[in-house]
């Protein structure tokens, strides 16, 4: 106790000695620009009065620069630029490419939860997972596998949950249920182990779930403090946030290495190849060690789990005032269901869900609004010139931010803000959008390796709940507050109520 107290105090004294030293300072951006006039962003009060509405706040300045980006300044050397401009993005995902990699303060914020997976490394390490595990994502049987998955946790536990709320009149947390969804898909998927999370009394596999959250969410804030370096202090302390973390955080591994270790005794008689067995196999090459191996489990966790559901939680509550997208949805399955002779409630097959071109350009609308991940960042590897000329030093980061982008009137026009799924659509065929203007899913040699597997899932659930369910979301003119995580989720989740659907849906 004695010893917490002093820890306290110590902080205390060194945190405001910093502060004080930091307020003192006049912060003021430096012209980097060849245009004289854009906003002061990211001066030290700016940045604390904003970083709880931070998506918000910078797509407001973002929206009012020449260029849609701009420079920002914080203590501890943290320069950067923020941009919502395409060109500037194809220039640093694409173009110059090998100048932008995810950077060492990136990769050690984040290192105690990702540690070097897929997410969080560079260089040879990254290239070394990323090709093994692009075999896995371009197979055809991937998307077999993946069809039979989810037709299977569609059909024996989503299906079943929504027809029990329906008869109970339950209020559901539906972001909960498609989190648990992705979560099982995910893990079947890559490690073929189902951990029954939406099944039973939808209590299974809740902890892990509840810590896998807390670590993203705490690891993502570590981003936010106004001293970059005041975590470390907690840190080393073992105080506040920091303690949440790392207990959140053992809580994860712990579920990730019973699964390595579960593979290791079955490995003898396994001839079964998923994702996992792919990087075991390399293992018994190289120098994957069971650490390294936790790290890509997690990375595919994250990957799989927070971000369809983020999408699909989205794309609900925005359908919940649109009953005219809704409307067109349903005829559109309809339409794809009647000359096949398929009922209301059977599965769709890899090929019908290819001709929903509504279904998938609403989805995709909703994304361009709110973007699963919103913001990513890089860091600058040498002194550079974006395209619209904004200069970038050597060690600033660049962040490309989604989700403003996909509220720039430069890049959607006049309505940018409105919903508007026949956007997409040429001729009734949905048109695959340039990834620098809606790099929702990124681009060039880091584009997302599961684009076409979320697809799948999203289109696949959609399908299944909108034509069986009615979904009233109960605060449905309400924004759902945002919460600042690695991912766009819902604060306090998406209340809603479900009811059968009882005829055919649509005229
Ligand atoms: C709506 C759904 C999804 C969205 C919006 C999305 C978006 C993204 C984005 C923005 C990145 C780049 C992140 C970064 O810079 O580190 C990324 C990378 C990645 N995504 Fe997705 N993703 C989705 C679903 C999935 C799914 C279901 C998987 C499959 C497990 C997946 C696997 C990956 C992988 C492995 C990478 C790393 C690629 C690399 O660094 O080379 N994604 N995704």
């Amino acid at each position: 106790m004695e010893l917490f107290s002093l820890q306290t105090l110590l902080l205390f004294f060194l945190s405001l000695y910093l502060y004080l030293f930091f307020l003192s300072l006049y912060l003021r951006p430096k012209s980097t620009t060849g245009f004289k006039s854009y906003p002061l962003v990211g001066t030290l009060p700016q940045f604390l009065q904003n970083r709880h509405c931070f998506l918000e706040w910078t797509t407001e300045v973002l929206s009012q620069c020449p260029t849609n980006s701009a420079v920002f300044r914080r203590p501890g050397k943290v320069h950067g630029v923020i941009t919502a401009n395409p060109l500037n993005v194809e220039h640093m995902l694409k173009t110059n490419f090998v100048n932008y990699p995810k950077g060492i303060r990136f990769i050690t914020l984040l290192e105690d939860f990702l540690g070097r997976g897929i997410f969080n490394s560079d260089g040879e390490l990254w290239k070394v997972q990323r090709k093994t595990a692009s075999y896995e994502f371009n197979t055809k049987s991937l998307r077999n596998f993946v069809i039979e998955n989810v037709t299977v946790e569609i059909q024996t536990r989503l299906v079943p949950m929504l027809e029990n709320a329906a008869k109970s009149n339950r209020v559901l947390d539906l972001q909960d249920i498609l989190e648990r969804f992705a979560f099982d898909n995910i893990c079947k998927v890559a490690f073929n182990l189902d951990p029954g999370c939406l099944g039973g009394d939808g209590t299974a596999g809740g902890e892990f779930m509840k810590a896998f959250e807390e670590a993203a969410t705490l690891s993502s804030e570590r981003f936010m403090y106004a001293l970059p370096f005041l975590y470390k202090i907690k840190k080393l302390f073992d105080i506040g946030s920091e303690k949440r973390l790392r207990k959140s955080i053992e809580r994860v591994h712990e579920f990730a290495d019973k699964i390595i270790r579960l593979r290791m005794e079955e490995k003898a008689e396994k001839k079964e190849e998923d994702l996992l067995s792919r990087f075991i196999g390399d293992m018994d090459n190289s120098a994957n060690s069971a650490e390294f191996l936790r790290d890509i489990i997690i990375s595919f966790i994250l990957a799989g789990r927070d971000t369809t559901s983020s999408a699909l939680s989205w794309f609900f509550w925005l359908l919940s005032s649109r009953i005219d997208v809704e409307r067109k949805i349903l005829y559109e399955l309809d339409t794809i269901r009647t000359p096949d002779r398929k009922n209301v409630g059977e599965t769709y097959s890899f090929d019908q869900l290819r001709e929903m071109h509504y279904l998938h350009s609403a989805i995709s609308e909703a994304m361009r609004l709110y973007p699963p991940v919103p913001v990513d960042t890089k860091a600058c590897r040498e002194d550079d010139v974006l395209p619209d000329g904004t200069t970038v030093g050597k060690g600033w980061f660049v962040s490309y931010h989604t989700y403003a982008m996909g509220r720039m009137e430069s890049v959607w026009g006049k309505n940018c803000c409105e919903y508007k799924p026949e956007r997409w659509l040429e001729n009734g065929v949905y048109n695959q959008e340039s990834p620098f203007r809606f790099p929702v899913f990124h681009a060039g040699p880091r584009m997302c390796l599961g684009k076409d597997m979320a697809y799948i899932q999203m289109k696949s659930i959609a399908a299944a709940v909108l034509e069986r369910f009615e979904i009233d979301v109960l605060e449905k003119d309400k924004c759902p507050e945002h919460l600042l995580s690695l991912t766009l989720r819902m604060k306090g989740g998406l209340s809603v109520r479900v009811k059968e659907r009882c005829v055919a849906l649509v005229n």
